[in-house]
């Protein structure tokens, strides 16, 4: 704990500590889209699997504490390092405060919506709210009759476009910042993380796809 307040007081440190976060839920993520691709073999293996996540108890709400704590770091790092960047800039650096602001106000207005897709998608899917044939623990029923309107679906296929950006800002970012790639290589870098950020982002979209289109019924 003394080591993470010691991180939090320098920007750097507070730099590392969003990228860690983000890191740690960016694998929390792609988990989660496997384990949507069970949806794709039918309602046994996609409840099974929800099934054996909940057997025990214990790591189930160790994992959901660890991510609550990474995107509660993220959230406060990102306004935090936004502040201290805002207070430092000096006046005169008219343009360069207009291009990054830019930059930075997309990933912050994204990242809020995102969080806002989220808190929606878990009243939806695992509280039952707005959803009318909503039964506990039918994990299969529950995605496939929850996303049939298709406002419903245009929902989670901007929430899944939202990750790919986000995911790809936040990556490219942050290898960025924290010097990890240097200029040219970061460069040369640029189509895998678009790959690895558009194929999440896809992975997601393809639950809601393949309900408008009939495909999982
Ligand atoms: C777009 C397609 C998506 C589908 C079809 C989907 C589906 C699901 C399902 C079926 C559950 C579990 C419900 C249960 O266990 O009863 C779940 C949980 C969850 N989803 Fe999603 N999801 C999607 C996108 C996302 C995205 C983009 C995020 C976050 C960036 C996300 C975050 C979560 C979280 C935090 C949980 C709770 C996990 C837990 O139980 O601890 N989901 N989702």
């Amino acid at each position: 704990m003394d080591g993470l307040a010691r991180l939090w007081r320098s920007t750097v440190g507070r730099k590392a500590l969003v990228a860690a976060s983000g890191l740690l839920l960016w694998l929390w993520v792609v988990l989660h889209v496997a384990g949507n691709l069970t949806l794709f073999s039918g309602p046994a293996a996609a409840d099974g699997y929800a099934a054996s996540l909940r057997r025990t108890p214990g790591a189930l709400w160790a994992v959901r504490a660890g991510l609550a704590a990474a995107a509660v770091l993220h959230v406060a790092g990102v306004v935090s390092l936004a502040r201290a960047a805002r207070a430092a800039r000096p006046r005169h650096q008219a343009q360069a405060r207009r291009a990054s602001t830019v930059a930075a106000r997309t990933m912050r207005v994204g990242g809020a919506l995102l969080l806002a897709f989220v808190v929606y998608h878990l009243l939806h899917l695992i509280g039952g709210f707005f959803h009318p044939g909503f039964h506990p623990g039918h994990v299969y029923d529950n995605v496939v009759g929850g996303l049939r309107p298709t406002w419903v679906a245009s929902i989670y296929l901007a929430g899944a476009g939202l990750l790919g950006l986000h995911l790809f800002h936040g990556l490219w970012a942050s290898a960025r910042s924290l010097g990890i790639w240097p200029d040219r290589a970061a460069r040369r870098r640029r189509p895998a993380v678009v790959l690895v950020s558009a194929a999440v982002a896809l992975g997601f979209a393809s639950v809601p796809i393949a309900v408008l289109a009939g495909w999982l019924r």
